[in-house]
């Protein structure tokens, strides 16, 4: 058997940020790995720490921002202990970004293709702009902009939502990535553009190998687009599951609640329906398991109020977060 290397592997990755009262913790020993070319969904609830993930990888983070991470391994490198300057080179190269507003990423003054040419040429020096310009369309084109060479001379107020965020996919795979970084990246548009821009993002995968971590609130986009699935629950990993195990046989008594909250199989663009209660304060974790206060599960019991189950794996090799990760089945029916 081959053991293909994973293009991300985060062990252990912990984060600390500075707040008036203090430093609060907000990630939890995150640990997951993204195989090449794979579509990787985060999905959990509100500040459960999604979006910190991805940005502690590019440590794009806040002044006095404290990261602890056994490692952050990118494509060979350790971005744990990598300096300042090369992490530049890794940002918007080697890992693409796609937040949640393509305004966020593109300058309204500015034409579209210019900005992805600019994007391209910052990490190819000495390119010209007719080459630079054929690489841009190129990239429309593989996102499906129609018309992209007249349209790339276009400003983003002349585009739709649903095609600047086209652009700025194109923009993140200009330069090849290994990796892409997607955060809620179609959370703004309405539901049929969501799909035709996943769509898109699925396709620059297939096309180009690149892997994709795609964050979601909205189990039908990972039912759809992603193979693997990190369940994260008050900054840490709760469960990691093929997309498969997840709906058919969640483990962790939280992902389980997920998933039997759906309002209806596979439906996209409907947000999460609230599980009773909320989760804890970053600020005031339990002792415990911090979904102890919330868990309907028949097992919960003292050991879980008074001790933190850490991500391990079941007798039959499954990864969650609980004490009594091998009597999941009882739970789930
Ligand atoms: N600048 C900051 N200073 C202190 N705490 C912060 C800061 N930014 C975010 N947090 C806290 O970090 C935690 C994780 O936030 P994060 O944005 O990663 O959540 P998320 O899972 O992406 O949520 P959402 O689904 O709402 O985007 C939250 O408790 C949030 O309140
Ligand atoms: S450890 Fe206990 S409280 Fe936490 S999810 Fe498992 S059963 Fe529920
Ligand atoms: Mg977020």
């Amino acid at each position: 058997m081959t053991v293909t290397e994973p293009v991300l592997s985060l062990q252990s990755v912990n984060l600390e940020l500075k707040t008036p009262d203090g430093y609060v913790r907000i990630l939890r020993d995150v640990t997951f790995d993204v195989a090449p070319g794979e579509i990787v969904g985060v999905v959990g609830e509100s500040g459960s720490g999604k979006s910190m993930t991805a940005l502690t990888v590019m440590r794009l983070l806040p002044p006095k921002a404290r990261v602890q991470a056994a490692r952050i391994g990118f494509d060979g490198d350790d971005l744990a202990t990598t300096s300042p300057r090369a992490l530049r080179r890794v940002r918007g190269k080697r890992i693409g970004m796609v937040f949640q507003d393509p305004m966020t990423s593109l300058d309204p003054v500015i034409q579209v293709g210019r900005q992805i040419d600019e994007a391209y040429r910052i990490h190819h020096p000495g390119v010209g702009r007719a080459e630079a310009r054929a690489q841009t369309v190129r990239m429309l084109e593989l996102v499906g902009v129609p018309d992209a060479a007249n349209r790339a001379r276009q400003y983003p107020h002349q585009w739709s939502g649903g095609m600047r965020q086209r652009a700025v996919i194109a923009m993140a795979l200009v330069n090849d990535p290994k990796l892409i970084l997607a955060d809620e990246p179609t959370t703004a548009l309405d539901a049929t553009i969501q799909a035709q821009v996943l769509d898109a993002l699925a396709r620059a995968r297939d096309e180009l190998g690149v892997a994709v971590v795609l964050i979601t609130h909205d189990l039908g986009v990972i039912a759809q687009f992603a193979s693997r699935v990190i369940v994260m629950y008050a900054g840490g990993v709760v469960e990691v599951a093929t997309t498969r195990e997840l709906f058919e046989d969640s483990r962790h008594p939280y992902s389980a609640a997920l998933i039997q909250s759906r309002p209806g199989a596979h439906r996209r663009g409907e947000p999460l329906v609230a599980i009773p209660g909320r989760p804890p304060l970053m600020t005031d974790l339990p002792e415990g398991c911090p979904f102890a206060p919330r868990c309907a599960s028949p097992y919960k019991s003292a050991v879980c109020v008074t001790d933190r189950p850490e991500l391990e794996r079941s007798v039959d090799g499954r990864l969650s977060a609980c004490h009594f990760r091998d009597h999941h089945q009882e739970v789930v029916a």
